[in-house]
């Protein structure tokens, strides 16, 4: 049984060497994942990768914990962040200790996230008080999607850019151990992670940022379409397509299955005299 990582192995990477997270929702893609990363998120991207939703708004706290619990049986060695969904932290401090505690207890996560708007940072510090660490995540914040009317890079405007700086610096004032800083102009997020204490996780941030997070399917190319910041690591959709169309032509050829993938009746054992 090896140890996890600890907020303390995050918090002494800025700077350093940068932290490498991906998103997962099940047990054996987080087992695979393991072995090569600091972090491992549960994102709420989950209603839309793993369940077809539109966007995250209609994510549950059901959703994140079912999905929690198997990432944690399938890793060992990351530290595994877990989304709070829309709807579970806004309304007050205690909703927010509420529900972040019921995700670290039915899971046994390491930490939660927040989309932390500058609002946020009440909620966040009353967390960190209270001993449930905070990852915040600013910038594009896709549960706000129906507000900024669809999904688009922040602070490329002047008064754009004093918000984010605004929730970057609240988020880390209230303690958070680490910031998401997801679709931010190269300036921008370096002016960020030179003005906080913590490390910032970029997605479509630049290389500005302490460390980096993408959503496994989509590195992997699981979707037909990925966002500008997406490199594909692999082109799992073609693999998956030439899989099924393999097979269902074996099936319907009878080719599958065969000898090898066949049981046969067993011979009886012969009687003892
Ligand atoms: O839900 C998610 O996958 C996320 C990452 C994109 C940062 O929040
Ligand atoms: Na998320």
């Amino acid at each position: 049984q090896t140890s996890r990582k600890t907020v303390k192995d995050i918090a002494k990477a800025k700077n350093s060497t940068p932290l490498v997270m991906l998103t997962a929702y099940d047990a054996p893609m987080a087992e695979v994942m393991d072995p090569h990363v600091d972090m491992i998120l549960v994102g709420d991207s989950l209603g839309m990768v793993v369940h077809g939703l539109p966007s995250t708004v209609g994510v549950t706290m059901e959703m994140m914990i079912l999905h929690g619990q198997a990432v944690m049986r399938g890793s060992e060695q990351a530290f595994v962040v877990v989304d709070m969904p829309f709807g579970s932290y806004e309304t007050s401090e205690d909703q927010a200790f509420l529900n972040a505690a019921r995700i670290m207890k039915e899971t046994g996560c390491q930490a939660v996230k927040i989309e932390s708007g500058a609002y946020a940072a009440r909620q966040i510090a009353h967390l960190v008080e209270r001993g449930i660490p905070v990852m915040g995540h600013i910038g594009l914040r896709p549960q706000a999607v129906n507000v900024d009317g669809g999904f688009r890079a922040k602070g490329r405007t002047d008064s754009e850019r004093d918000i984010v700086l605004e929730e970057a610096r609240a988020t880390a004032e209230a303690g958070a151990f680490a910031i998401v800083v997801e679709g931010v102009a190269e300036d921008l997020a370096a002016e960020i992670t030179k003005q906080v204490s913590c490390p910032t996780i970029g997605i479509g941030a630049s290389a500005s940022c302490d460390g980096q997070v993408l959503v496994a399917q989509d590195m992997l190319g699981l979707f037909d379409w990925a966002p500008k910041f997406v490199r594909h690591y692999a082109d799992l959709r073609t693999d998956m397509d030439k899989a099924f169309a393999q097979y269902a032509a074996d099936v319907r050829s009878r080719e599958f299955p065969g000898k090898t993938e066949t049981y046969s009746l067993r011979k009886p054992a012969p009687k003892q005299p």
